[in-house]
């Protein structure tokens, strides 16, 4: 197995007790062995933001309070972990200021993008640019997750032309369904980095490994050797090019 065993995993709901993810300690730290014995060494955890339920202060304090719940596990697995968000996009978060729901220390901000309408919000430019206008570079959460993203490119290259880079989650990668899309993504550039999205054991593990893994057969170790070095370059608030181009799989040394 090539794939590398020094892993990142930039997206995980594994704090307990804050949104939809881990119920309570119990649950984050069997999610946080299932990283460890995958390999993953730096986590950022990124619990649900919604500005319309929440304050920015009130949730950095409630995620704080997650955190010291788990510092204990974090330590005995000699993991590396850093706090941010996965900011929903609404309507409230204009003429916010979002710099304090970074990915840490880093420029980054995870992006997700409504999905129970199914339509495109028209906002959604405005708070990219307000985004960018802070200093952000948004990270776009599971972008496999949206029909008006996997079958409209163009969204995609405008937004990738902005400075923004995405993300799509392990579980896509590892569903015979789901994966063929997700292929035609990576090859064309569109994926910088995969998530494990992990919520619990059950409802959405950490896939993480599994997916490289199949990556690595599928589309090459180049590949893998890519999404999981840009995955680390986001936890360490290193630059992500948007335009980098995968490596191609060899073909009887052809490319
Ligand atoms: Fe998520």
């Amino acid at each position: 197995m090539a794939v590398s065993k020094v892993l990142t995993d930039i997206h995980c709901h594994i704090l307990p007790g804050i949104d939809d993810g881990a119920k309570d300690p119990d649950m984050s730290g069997a999610l946080l062995l299932s990283e460890k014995q995958q390999g993953v060494s730096k986590i950022l955890f990124t619990p649900h933001y919604y500005a319309d339920e929440i304050s920015v202060d009130g949730f950095i304090h409630r995620r704080q309070d997650a955190l010291e719940r788990m510092q204990g596990t974090i330590e005995r697995l000699e993991l590396k972990t850093a706090l941010g968000a996965e900011v929903r996009m609404q309507e409230e978060l204009i003429g916010m200021d979002l710099r304090p729901l970074r990915m840490g220390d880093t420029p980054y901000l995870l992006l997700e993008f409504p999905f129970l309408s199914g339509t495109y919000p028209l906002w959604g430019e405005m708070i990219v640019d307000q985004l960018l206008d802070q200093g952000i570079r948004p990270l776009f959460a599971h972008i496999d997750r949206y029909d008006y993203f996997m079958n409209g490119r163009e969204r995609l290259e405008h937004f990738r032309e902005m400075g923004c880079i995405f993300q799509v989650n392990a579980d896509s990668v590892v569903s015979r369904h789901r994966s063929p899309a997700v292929f035609e993504l990576m090859k064309d550039g569109f994926v910088h980095v995969l998530g494990s999205d992990a919520h619990s054991p059950e409802k959405r593990p950490v896939h993480l490994k599994s997916a490289l893994e199949k990556v690595e057969s599928k589309m090459g170790s180049g590949m893998a050797a890519f999404l999981t070095e840009n995955a680390d370059a986001v936890f360490q608030g290193e630059e992500v090019d948007p335009f980098r181009k995968p490596p191609r799989k060899k073909i009887l040394g052809l490319f």
